[in-house]
């Protein structure tokens, strides 16, 4: 096992759709094979902006990590953690605040971009401004160095690299700069054809409760646009559910799809229909097992405190090497 360690996490708002995991937690599955990874339920995060409903953050919790083990992540392998079980990442936090200049936390897109909205959701508040801050805590407090996200979070990770910088020239310190760690999968589209998102509400869940609630989502995705009717030819390349098509399915479906919409030679209802079978495919073994963890009787909370235990002796060595650098209160 090489020495690179790999942190990564979700934050906690929600349940998980596919976007999540082509984005990244295909990556989580793959990268446990050759390296320590830490894996956490970031809900901390998720209470920026669900801080009104703090029992439905909890409850999310449980779920992502059923969902998270359902998928392929491997309890044997990585350490998955929920991020408010770490106390020690408050710590490093804090640190982290003193150091960093406002203007710095002011730049960042998620932020400056978002500002408006965020007022107006009520979730202009400081923990929203210092998200990022959080995130580097989140990372360092492992040492991590490779860091498995969305494209969306790179910006978060360039701001966790300054501050790691500013650290290690103001303490002497030697903490490693994460780096992301990304995949070429292309922007996953929700069923009403934008980007898929928890906020819009627009995803297909990465598990669907029943492949009928799979195959009313899938009926609901756009088309394109210039074939309103069952006569009509179309273009597969400008829509959605070719684009999904092209992650889920065979050469031989994806030929199917593509000479059978130009020529008209099959329906809307008919592509959809095979798409669903195809994702389906997939998703019902995880079905199984998130059923099986989320059952009265599973070991699901006994491999949640366990890997908590794991992250959180992680956390203190790391704070002990911090503070001592920092030679305050060591
Ligand atoms: N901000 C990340 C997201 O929204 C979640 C996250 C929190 C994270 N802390 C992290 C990701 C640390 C990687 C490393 O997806
Ligand atoms: Fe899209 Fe398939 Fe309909 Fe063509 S046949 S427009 S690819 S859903």
């Amino acid at each position: 096992m090489s020495e690179q360690i790999v942190v990564s996490g979700k934050r906690v708002s929600g349940r998980l759709h596919i976007g999540h995991w082509w984005g990244a937690i295909r990556s989580w599955v793959q990268l446990q094979n050759e390296k320590q990874c830490y894996l956490g339920a970031m809900d901390w995060h998720g209470m920026t902006s669900e801080y009104k409903k703090p029992s439905e953050v909890s409850h999310f919790v449980r779920e992502n990590i059923a969902e998270y083990i359902a998928c392929g992540v491997d309890p044997e392998k990585s350490v998955i953690f929920v991020q408010s079980q770490v106390p020690e990442t408050l710590e490093l936090y804090m640190i982290f605040a003193n150091l960093i200049p406002m203007g710095w936390l002011d730049r960042v897109p998620t932020w400056k971009d978002a500002e408006e909205e965020l007022k107006q959701k009520e979730m202009h508040n400081l923990g929203r401004f210092a998200y990022p801050v959080l995130q580097a805590a989140d990372i360092c407090i492992y040492g991590g160095q490779l860091v498995p996200v969305g494209q969306d979070q790179v910006s978060h990770l360039e701001l966790s690299r300054e501050i790691v910088r500013r650290f290690n020239f103001l303490y002497k310190g030697k903490m490693p700069e994460p780096k992301p760690y990304l995949t070429d999968t292309p922007l996953i589209l929700g069923i009403d054809g934008r980007k898929m998102s928890t906020s819009y509400g627009n995803g297909i869940y990465l598990v669907e409760e029943s492949e009928k609630t799979l195959r009313k989502k899938v009926n609901m995705m756009l088309t394109d646009p210039q074939r309103a009717r069952r006569e009509n030819p179309g273009e597969p390349t400008v829509c959605p559910v070719y684009k999904t098509h092209k992650l889920y399915s065979s050469e031989e479906d994806i030929t199917w799809v593509e000479t059978g919409c130009r020529s008209a030679g099959i329906g809307c209802g008919d592509c959809k229909g095979r798409l669903a079978d195809n994702i389906e495919k997939i998703m019902n073994p995880a079905r199984a097992k998130k059923t099986e963890l989320l059952s009265a009787g599973s070991n699901l909370d006994a491999i949640i405190q366990e890997g908590c235990e794991k992250a959180r002796a992680q956390a203190q060595k790391t704070l002990r090497i911090v503070r001592s650098a920092m030679k305050w209160n060591s």
